[in-house]
């Protein structure tokens, strides 16, 4: 005979008290008054869309100067424009002012009285832009001139960029840029007096571009460690579509490409290198040293802080929403000209896109705060991904803690496969 076993009762109905709210008032307190959004700290991202050249490896959408150099003026009093119908709109300019990013294409080529229209109308409609803690612009070598970059010390920039990608004359010409290694010294010489006490420098440079060998390789690295720049990146050179590099490298394979596992000693060198001369990771992709700060606004974004963006194609994350500008510039002139706003495309974040970028972008500074997590969204990551999280670990890829997951050398050089698998598994709970 088989015995019969009773359900478990689950439902017990009876009368409870009446649920006017949740959470219940019994939880809100005087401290979150100050999170409301007009005093939260947000970043300003400026787009300069225009470039002197195009290199073969770049996958921006940019516009070449010797086609666009008439429209550079008025592009930057739309911008301007811009800047005065935004900040209006959105009811941002009295919120304090974490970072500013000068980005680009090539935010160096515009000249003197451009970059100071441009800071004027940020500091017009932004309360607290004398404030902010950084501000950062990216640089060219052949557009680095002495007399700009006194202009741009004046204007307070604290932080600039360069990018170089390659020390080595053959591999700078099959890239398609313009300058040369002298060049790129004398460029790296004049920002280094101009901003001397003022400004830290970063260099990027890119591994794995077209002919790049190990000898090439470590020589573009001695000559960027030997300027003493505060700041090294390197990025892995991606071959999109859209580029030359993709076509005549990928498709035609008439330009001899690094392979994959060559890219990888790439960086594992050169992250031993930067070790040994004193630099440290503070992203996958930049290292630093003396105490030189990291991008802040590269940081705060990646981290989930607001910032928005102003000029073509420029994008920006304000509250639950991403948003983003036209990126045709006769359009963006136009949209502007009319008195609208220019954004043209958005997207509305749920409350699970905010934990899986956490987990994506913010692996990218080596550590996810755990503890900042289980208070953002209410669930502990690592018992959410604890299977996953054991074999990263015993891989050697992370450490876990009560606090953090933090990458190990062998994490950073593989982050983005770790910050993929932890967000992939998070994910999977849910498809
Ligand atoms: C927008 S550019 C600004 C710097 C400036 N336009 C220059 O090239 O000197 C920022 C950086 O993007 C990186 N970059 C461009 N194309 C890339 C690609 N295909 N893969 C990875 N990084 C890339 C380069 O290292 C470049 O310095
Ligand atoms: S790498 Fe820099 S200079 Fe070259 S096309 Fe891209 S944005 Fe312009």
């Amino acid at each position: 005979m088989v015995a019969t076993v009773e359900p478990t009762k689950i439902l017990e109905p009876k009368r409870i008290p009446l649920i006017t709210n949740y959470p219940s008032f019994r939880k809100w307190n005087k401290e979150a008054v100050k999170d409301k959004m007009e005093d939260q700290p947000m970043s300003i991202y400026v787009h300069i869309p225009f470039c002197t050249q195009r290199c073969s490896f770049c996958y921006y959408k940019t516009l070449d100067m010797k086609e666009y150099r008439p429209e550079v003026e008025s592009y930057v009093d739309t911008l301007c424009q811009e800047i005065e119908m935004a900040t209006d709109y959105f009811d941002i300019g009295n919120r304090p002012i974490h970072a500013v990013y000068f980005g680009g294409g090539t935010p160096s080529l515009l000249v003197e009285h451009q970059f100071e229209k441009i800071v004027a109308a940020l500091r017009k409609k932004f309360k607290h832009f004398d404030s902010k803690e950084q501000f950062s612009l990216e640089a060219e070598p052949l557009t680095v001139s002495r007399s700009k970059m006194e202009t741009l010390a004046q204007l307070g920039v604290t932080r600039l960029s360069m990018g170089v990608q390659s020390f080595v004359d053959e591999i700078i010409k099959l890239s398609g840029r313009g300058h040369d290694e002298k060049q790129a010294y004398r460029a790296i010489d004049i920002a280094q007096e101009a901003g001397q006490g003022q400004w830290n420098i970063n260099i990027d440079l890119l591994s794995g571009l077209a002919g790049e060998t190990d000898e090439t390789w470590r020589e573009s690295l001695e000559c960027a460690l030997k300027t003493g720049v505060e700041s090294i990146t390197v990025y892995k050179m991606e071959a999109f579509a859209n580029t030359e590099v993709f076509k005549l490298g990928v498709k035609d394979e008439k330009l001899n490409l690094p392979s994959d596992e060559q890219e990888m000693q790439f960086m594992a060198y050169a992250m031993e290198r930067f070790e040994r001369a004193n630099y440290k990771p503070w992203s996958f992709f930049t290292y630093t040293k003396n105490g030189c700060d990291e991008s802040k606004y590269i940081s705060s974004a990646w981290r989930g802080m607001d910032f928005y963006g102003f000029g073509v194609s420029a994008f920006g994350s304000l509250g639950d929403h991403l948003l983003q500008n036209t990126s045709e510039l006769e359009n963006y002139s136009e949209i502007v000209g009319s008195g609208e706003i220019p954004i043209t495309r958005g997207y509305r974040y749920t409350s699970f896109d905010r934990m899986v970028r956490e987990v994506l972008m913010g692996m990218k500074l080596l550590r996810l705060d755990l503890k900042g997590f289980k208070n953002r969204h209410g669930l502990r990551l690592e018992k959410l991904c604890a299977p996953i999280l054991r074999e990263l670990k015993a891989e050697g890829f992370v450490t876990v803690s009560d606090q953090a997951i933090d990458l190990t050398s062998k994490g950073i050089l593989y982050g983005d496969y770790v910050s993929k698998t932890l967000s992939d598994s998070l994910q999977d709970m849910y498809r």
